[in-house]
């Protein structure tokens, strides 16, 4: 008796649950000296956030060159209120996920709120743990000057920082909410910060709800790249929360985001067109259904 196995008739199915991608030509990893070079082309770059092996796969064979693992996935993952209760053992396994199915593109991994800024050690062992456990290419942490120690130690230790300015939501509460920063006087202090974190290594730095003219002084001056969200069109690069450009929020997304799909409406009728068909009999139709 043949067994299951070698059955002639038993034509393989594709796993259903699988994750294989469709093959592709060798591509090299993008690294920290492509950006840089990139700022001294004068050629300007996206960033998107992504969270699971799909986004990954998608944003990757598109192009983008960086993806971030942000704590926006306590927003948009695990749907809190803020990304302040986001943990880093909620955060490790879609850092994981996302740079094992990625073949181009830089990881960053983003550091919670709370895993770093007690102690140099603190954030030392956190940075670890997602270069190793993670497999991240580097991290993002907020906070200006304050953090240029912990910049230099990781950085000294081989772990890549970006940077996080203007607008830290980690710091929401004691922002006082979602407030532009580095309006009026406050620029100057803001320029000061971002020179700060480039000296103590950071290769690059997000610009987070900062006034545009204050962000392209910002980029002017520093010679790493800035990445801009709310900070206007003089930024090197500009980054945007995946689930806002695709329009799966509900509701009003916040003015800097220009939503490029609407996946929430496709996803709303492809979820009620499948369930009338199940309640109507026409799926499964005989080409879902195997034979005998
Ligand atoms: O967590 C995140 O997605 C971010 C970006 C908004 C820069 O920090």
């Amino acid at each position: 008796m043949l067994g299951r196995m070698s059955d002639p008739a038993a034509v393989e199915q594709p796993n259903p649950y699988g994750s294989e991608r469709p093959t592709a030509a060798p591509v090299r990893r993008v690294r920290i000296p492509h950006l840089q070079a990139m700022k001294a082309d004068g050629r300007r770059w996206a960033m998107l956030t992504a969270y699971d092996m799909y986004s990954a796969q998608i944003f990757d064979e598109a192009g983008i060159p960086a993806l971030l693992v942000g704590d926006s996935a306590g927003n948009n993952v695990y749907g809190y209120e803020t990304t302040v209760p986001v943990t880093v053992d909620e955060l490790l396994p879609l850092v994981r996920a996302v740079s094992t199915n990625t073949k181009r593109a830089l990881v960053v991994a983003d550091l919670p709120f709370g895993s770093y800024g007690g102690s140099l050690e603190q954030g030392f062992h956190t940075a670890v743990r997602f270069m190793k456990e993670g497999l991240a290419h580097a991290v993002k942490l907020e906070g200006g000057q304050a953090m240029a120690p912990l910049v230099e130690l990781l950085t000294t230790a081989g772990i890549p920082v970006m940077a996080h300015v203007g607008f830290t939501p980690q710091s929401e509460h004691q922002l006082g909410g979602y407030r532009v920063q580095g309006r009026g006087d406050a620029a100057d202090a803001l320029v000061d910060e971002a020179r700060a974190l480039e000296s103590a290594g950071a290769f690059a730095i997000v610009l987070e709800m900062v006034p545009a003219p204050v962000a392209a002084r910002v980029t002017e001056v520093l010679s790493i790249p800035t990445i801009g969200i709310g900070a206007g069109p003089g930024t090197d690069a500009q980054v945007l929360v995946w689930s806002d450009f695709a329009g799966l929020r509900a509701g009003k997304a916040p003015r800097f985001v220009k939503k490029y799909a609407d996946l929430r409406s496709t996803l709303t009728e492809a979820a009620k067109a499948y369930a009338a068909d199940v309640e109507s009999g026409a799926f499964p139709a005989p080409e879902h259904s195997f034979e005998e």
